[in-house]
């Protein structure tokens, strides 16, 4: 018994080791060269994770860059980071709780009212994991968090992204929205677990960049959603007591093995933003840095008008 010990460890090791490798082959990276000097971008939920190193990236290449954060602490201790790396000074810090829809008034109305120029605005920050928690809004947490606040600062924006044009909105939504199956309005505000939530929420958000394209066409303006990866961060931050303590430790070690690093995951983000010549594909999802099929349910004719019709109800939009 124990003879076959060795030699079973070795091959797992090796198959470990190939996939590994394979994994790094294969990911990545968005090579464009673009320049952002005078071009302002802001980035949701940038204090960590995809979020930090996509706006890290933005101010390598002399954006102004605004981190739109929640906790300041964690804002300020990014901001001061990035400057520190990159000797970019116009790193700027707002605070933003999607949680609210009150909070992305606000901060719409503060951006609107002082930024000249808004030339990618960057939908990144999400919750998963937050069981059936409703805001004071009334919604699922997470629903609200990765989707129907997305729908509202992007919709609060449009004026400044239409006189900024050429300009570029990225939307990150995740593998899970193209495996998930079924997709209805009535499943944004019903809880079927977190995985559900999480998954309507990023169909959601594909189903909202095909129909803003639609309504941009010929604005100058385009949009793109995208999956970033298997990426090591805190998405999983809520974890605990979500499975078995031993499922999740088990999980975390996986993760932190085979999973890509924050920046490896950043770059798809970074490519929607800054890859020359994509215009033309203004509602498209992409992986890897490159355009993928489409998620069959964001096919589904009249689906992303009426989800647009409902989430402007939520929302309250008027405009
Ligand atoms: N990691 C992956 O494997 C993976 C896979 C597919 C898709 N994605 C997507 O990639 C994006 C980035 O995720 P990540 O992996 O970098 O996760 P992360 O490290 O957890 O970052 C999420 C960010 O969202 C912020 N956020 C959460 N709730 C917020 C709220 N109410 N208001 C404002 N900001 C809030 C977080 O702020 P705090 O730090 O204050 O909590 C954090 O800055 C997400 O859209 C995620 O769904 C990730």
């Amino acid at each position: 018994m124990y003879f076959y010990i060795f030699p079973i460890c070795a091959v797992a090791l090796i198959v470990i080791g190939c996939v590994k490798i394979y994994i790094k082959l294969t990911t990545k990276w968005a090579r464009s060269p673009t320049c952002l000097l005078g071009k302002t971008v802001i980035v949701t939920g940038s204090n960590t994770g995809i979020g930090f190193y996509t706006a890290l990236d933005f101010a390598k290449r002399g954006a102004r860059v605004i981190l739109a954060c929640r906790d300041y602490k964690k804002g300020e201790a990014a901001r001061e980071e990035i400057i520190k790396r990159t000797d970019n000074p116009n790193v700027f810090l707002k605070i933003v709780d999607l949680s609210s829809f009150e909070s992305v008034r606000a901060f719409a109305q503060e951006i609107n009212k002082t930024e000249d120029r808004l030339d990618v605005l960057v939908n990144n920050a999400a919750a998963a994991l937050v069981n059936d928690k409703k805001t004071k809004d009334g919604h699922l947490l997470a629903m609200q968090v990765n989707y129907f606040s997305l729908f509202l600062l992007t919709n609060l924006l449009l004026d400044l992204l239409k006189k900024s044009q050429p300009s570029r909105i990225v939307n990150t939504s995740s593998l899970l929205a193209r495996i998930w199956t079924s997709f209805s309005l009535d499943k944004l505000h019903k809880y079927n677990g977190n995985i559900e939530v999480y998954a309507h929420s990023k169909v959601a958000i594909i189903l909202f960049t095909k129909e803003l394209a639609k309504r941009l066409e010929g604005s100058g303006v385009t949009v793109y959603s995208l999956h970033p990866g298997a990426v090591k961060t805190d998405i999983f931050r809520n974890a605990e007591g979500w499975a078995g303590s031993f499922i999740t430790a088990l999980f975390k070690r996986l993760m932190n093995f085979f999973f890509k690093t924050s920046e490896e995951g950043a770059q798809t983000t970074i490519y929607c933003a800054v890859e020359k010549n994509i215009e033309k594909f203004s509602g498209h999802h992409f992986e890897e840095c490159r355009r993928v099929n489409d998620y069959k349910r964001a096919t589904v004719p009249g689906l992303g008008e009426k989800l647009w019709r409902e989430s402007e109800e939520v929302v309250n939009l008027t405009h």
